[in-house]
């Protein structure tokens, strides 16, 4: 009965036998989406996404079709498309199982995605510890120029394009797509001033388009199925299926592609329930940097939109479930340690709003704070948040505000009990800032 949840698009092919192979593809429908797409005028395609209403799943969700038609056509410049496959925000793990189960299916998503923007170079910028994920994509990419998928003159359309696999040195800011130009360009991962946009000056001063593995692989089913079969699954403003990555205490942690808008109950129900004997804590519907939900928010829809209206963010559906052993104190510390130690150092409020909170949250898991830390955290995160130069510093800010929220008791008990009160023994992590 829980299997009518799952709607297996971008993961039908997962569980094949050699999933990843070319010949594996071929034999299950694979490229025939790239040619019905080069029957089709480039601005067909950039229509068909936008009326297919897939908005981007990195994170923010911002609408598909509308970027790519941003690329400025006719100017007689090159474009880029950059694929983002950096996926480092903590708990998510849907891009890297996708490109070892199916790189070809992103291989043909970013050919379609190329040409309809009118790009001849595209680039796959990998998170640099995936190095098994970096060695299936250049074989792939390496079978699908033996095939012609790739390279010039493409299954005979005239359309060329180049594919790099370039991997990363393993820096979660490199996901923010300026570091990550910058970054590919050869310079510290930084971000930079916007505007102006990828749009118009992203790699290498020249119009490009950053998307998301999850996105782009979306791309061939929309071409094959249609925006109205694509608007079947989902929620009238977030349509179409979405990889959830579901970690933690439960008893089935995994990838459950389910369509948009499906709840933590219906997820739990699909992954097995929280571990025997225990309850359901806390949660984060899309990673590290979304506020925590509750219990009380077991049936939020999970879609962009019903997300954001119970206080919290979709993200990258990065699905992390604590239960009652999990001491909020503790967790809280172990996310601002990895924003401290991530944070680029590029403005103010993120470089020492971080520090400072790791060094203020420690102290309160020693027992050692006070009731006024409580107040000093809040003041730290409204410095940080919107007044940050990127959005690893608003996120960063997720977790504490919404921790202290709802778990301001927690928090108190260990100021006046001098410990955890659950008994846990705080780790002291040398992982820091700076
Ligand atoms: C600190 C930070 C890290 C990010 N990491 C990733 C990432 O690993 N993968 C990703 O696709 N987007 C990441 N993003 C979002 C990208 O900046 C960008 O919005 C996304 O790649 C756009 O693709 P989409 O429109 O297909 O979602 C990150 C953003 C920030 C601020
Ligand atoms: S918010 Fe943090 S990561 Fe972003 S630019 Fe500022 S210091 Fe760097």
């Amino acid at each position: 009965m829980t299997e009518e949840l799952l709607t297996p698009v971008l993961t039908k092919r997962w569980l094949s036998p050699d999933a990843w192979k070319l010949s594996t593809y071929e034999r299950l429908d694979g490229y025939t989406a790239l040619r019905k797409a080069f029957a089709a005028h480039p601005d067909e395609l950039i229509a068909l996404i936008k009326e297919s209403g897939l908005r981007g799943r990195g994170g923010a969700g911002f609408p598909t079709g509308l970027k790519w038609g941003f690329i400025p056509q006719g100017d007689g410049r090159p474009h880029y498309l950059v694929v983002n496959a950096d996926e480092g925000e903590p708990g998510t793990c849907k891009d890297l199982p996708y490109m070892m189960a199916d790189p070809h299916g992103l291989i043909e998503g970013i050919v379609i995605a190329a040409y309809a923007i009118r790009a001849n170079h595209a680039f796959i910028y990998v998170r640099g510890e995936a190095v098994h994920a970096y060695r299936r994509l250049q074989s792939a990419v390496r079978e699908a120029y033996a095939r012609g998928y790739l390279g010039r003159n493409i299954l005979g359309s005239g359309f060329d394009c180049e594919l790099t696999v370039h991997a990363g040195a393993g820096a979660y800011i490199c996901g923010e797509e300026t570091a990550l130009l910058e970054s590919l360009e050869g310079y510290r991962g930084q971000p930079r001033l916007k505007p102006p946009f990828p749009a118009t000056h992203g790699l290498y001063e020249a119009p490009t388009v950053v998307n998301n593995v999850e996105t782009l692989a979306s791309v061939p089913y929309i071409v094959l199925g249609g925006a109205d079969w694509w608007k079947s699954m989902g929620t009238e403003k977030s349509p179409g299926p979405k990889i959830y990555s579901i970690s933690g205490h439960v008893k089935n942690p995994g990838q459950y592609e389910c369509p948009l808008g499906i709840t933590l109950r219906q997820l739990l129900e699909l992954s097995g329930g929280v571990r025997d004997g225990h309850q359901l804590k806390f949660w984060t519907p899309g990673g590290s940097s979304t506020p925590y939900f509750t219990a009380e928010h077991l049936d939020v829809p999970l879609d962009f939109e019903g997300a954001a209206a119970a206080g919290s963010m979709l993200g990258t559906t990065a699905v992390m479930v604590f239960d009652e052993t999990i001491c909020i104190v503790g967790a809280t510390l172990r996310f601002i340690e990895f924003y401290a130690h991530e944070s680029c150092g590029k403005c103010t409020p993120c470089r020492e709003g971080n520090y400072w909170m790791v060094q203020v949250l420690r102290r309160l898991e020693n027992g050692e704070g006070t009731e006024e830390d409580l107040a000093t955290l809040l003041d730290i995160c409204d410095n940080i948040f919107g007044r940050s130069f990127c959005a690893l510093g608003d996120g960063a800010t997720s977790s504490v505000v919404s921790s202290i929220k709802y778990f301001r008791d927690e928090y108190i008990a260990h100021v006046r009990e001098g410990r955890c009160p659950l008994g846990n023994v705080p780790v002291h992590a040398t992982a820091g800032a700076h």
